[in-house]
């Protein structure tokens, strides 16, 4: 085995986004691409803990190149001076897994390959990112001094030797580097049973009058599902969909969304429907929920998670608090405004709850963007989430329709759509929104059509625990009567821009509760393509998707 040091050259577009490093596989195959990022993220962090003593993290989603990387990020560390690497068989690990493990062994912090719902395979996507020991993303100051050491880098080092095997669990020493190759389900399934009442799912899912399918998408999530749904908890052979991890992910796109889903949605739909589905992302992070013929927002989901969460025993003793993030609709705020409870608005992405779930200020958090996540890990988690519900369906041995329309007669309904404009020109993407946070200014007081607005800004936050703030999060126009439509553009795209709109308003009345929230919002959503001269400055007359 030999040390090397390697002469590189920065490239200038290594800056993670809203979840890490993404790029097309193609971009992270070019010479030195790879090491330069790792080498950047071992350079920030060096100096702020012994890299020796405690152990890196290493997993990914199994999507393609995510066996090379692993071998070459190994090869790094070892020259950097860590001293244990622990990493998930065959280079698995979902997400919130890598996040347990980073917890429960103590890690230094632990390195993530995927691109989340991103496709996955050779002309598709790849990302790495760096989480902290907490098992939470690295924080904006982090990923920052990351970036900054990727502009300035001449040089890597690694060692010249064999890949090495990851395909069986036990330890090994790869030179002065010992390798722990673990189960990738075993500590995570460990922790889902004790917060759930595993006992009574399995009543639930072995009983005759109960048929749920879980849609793992060919992604990391099959091995779990398989592990805690069929074998620990008895679900009929089957109920797992699509549960081998393909490096591809068999072509099609891992995201738990309708259009996404389709086989999972017609087995929810018609008069033979299920009773409950679920469906999670590329690496687990993800969850959509559906009832038979009924589709959950994932704001919902959040509201009624936290309105349920005393029937689960890991939050039998209530909530400490919750958050959401800014373009996530109002209903957990409902929630925690009957229970009492402090809420949180915070900018898109999931390290922004880390700082409130490690000072104990929220115990559930989530975003519109089908993350749903608790203090039992920091990241989102897919399986936490279908797990959580099929727990409070087990107690209240009711329909996930009812559960929800139940809810809204107590809360009011929160109408919520997003509309993606995808891979528009970055430089008309960039010109609408320059010409909103303008606009922001003089629109407070102005009556449009039915809607008077109350005020609008560019959301801007201030942690509540160190203070940080972080500005241009997205454009928010605030109704009276609590209505919003928001815009803001992507951070985890691959090619062009990608520009959401968020549209959502209350309904209290009982009677207009069942409608299509295309059509309940359609003036708000009118509104919002004339407000910011959509058409002018992307050329598109519709989204391309609408969830
Ligand atoms: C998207 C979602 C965001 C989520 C992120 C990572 O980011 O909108 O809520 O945290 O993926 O899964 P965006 O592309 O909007 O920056
Ligand atoms: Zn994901």
């Amino acid at each position: 085995m030999k040390n090397i040091t390697v002469d590189s050259h920065p490239f200038a577009d290594q800056k993670p986004g809203t979840s890490g490093l993404r790029k097309k596989v193609k971009q992270f195959q070019q010479p030195h691409y790879l090491e330069n990022f790792i080498q950047s993220v071992f350079n920030a962090i060096r100096g702020n803990d012994s890299f020796a003593e405690k152990a890196l993290v290493v997993g990914g989603d199994g999507r393609f190149y995510n066996r090379e990387a692993i071998q070459i990020i190994m090869k790094m560390a070892l020259v950097n001076g860590f001293g244990k690497l622990i990493i998930g068989q065959n280079g698995l690990l979902s997400t919130p897994a890598a996040s347990a493990v980073i917890r429960k062994y103590q890690a230094f912090g632990g390195i993530i390959l995927s691109a989340s719902h991103n496709p996955g395979g050779p002309d598709a996507d790849f990302g790495i990112k760096f989480n902290t020991a907490n098992g939470g993303p690295a924080n904006e100051e982090l990923t920052e001094a990351i970036f900054q050491h990727s502009l300035s880098i001449d040089r890597y080092q690694m060692v010249e030797a064999e890949d090495i095997d990851l395909s069986q669990i036990g330890s090994q020493q790869f030179d002065k580097l010992s390798v722990d190759i673990i189960d990738p389900v075993v500590d995570y399934a460990d922790l889902m049973e004790q917060l759930f009442d595993f006992q009574r799912i399995r009543e639930l899912l072995t009983s005759a009058n109960f048929r749920m399918h879980f849609d793992a998408m060919n992604a990391i999530t099959g091995p779990y599902a398989m592990t805690i749904l069929e074998q620990k908890l008895g679900a009929p052979a089957g109920t797992v969909l699509r549960a081998e991890p393909l490096p591809d992910f068999g072509g099609d796109h891992p995201d738990p969304n309708l259009a996404h889903a389709q086989d999972l949605h017609k087995r929810l739909s018609g008069d033979h429907a299920a009773d409950f589905g679920a469906a999670s992302d590329g690496d687990g992070d993800r969850n959509m929920i559906l009832g038979a013929n009924f589709y959950v927002t994932p704001s919902d989901s959040l509201a009624v998670l936290a309105a349920n969460a005393t029937l689960v025993p890991g939050y039998k003793d209530g909530l400490a608090g919750v958050a959401r993030s800014m373009p996530t609709s109002q209903a957990v705020d409902r929630v925690a405004r009957q229970l009492n409870l402090p809420c949180f608005e915070t900018p898109t992405g999931w390290k922004f709850f880390g700082n409130l779930l490690d000072a104990g200020k929220i115990t559930l958090c989530g975003e519109e963007s089908f993350g749903t996540g608790s203090n039992h890990v920091r990241e989102k988690d897919g399986l936490w989430a279908v797990l959580f519900w099929l727990n409070i369906l087990a107690v209240r041995g009711e329909s996930v329709e009812d559960i929800l329309k139940q809810h809204w007669d107590k809360f009011g309904r929160d109408y919520y759509t997003r509309h993606d404009y995808e891979a528009v020109t970055n430089d008309g993407a960039e010109l609408l929104m320059t010409a909103l946070r303008e606009k922001t200014q003089t629109l407070a007081g102005l009556q449009l059509g039915s809607y008077q607005v109350e005020s609008a800004d560019d959301f801007a936050y201030t942690d509540p625990v160190d203070e940080s703030i972080s500005q241009h999060q997205g454009i928010r126009i605030l109704m009276r009567g609590g209505s919003r439509i928001i815009y803001r553009l992507s951070g985890t795209g691959t090619e062009g821009a990608t520009l959401r709109v968020y549209i959502e308003s209350h309904e209290t009345d009982i009677n207009k509760q069942s409608e299509d929230p295309q059509n309940a919002l359609s003036e708000l959503i009118d509104l919002a393509s004339q407000i910011a001269k959509i058409n002018h400055y992307t050329g598109r007359n519709k989204p391309d998707v609408m969830t």
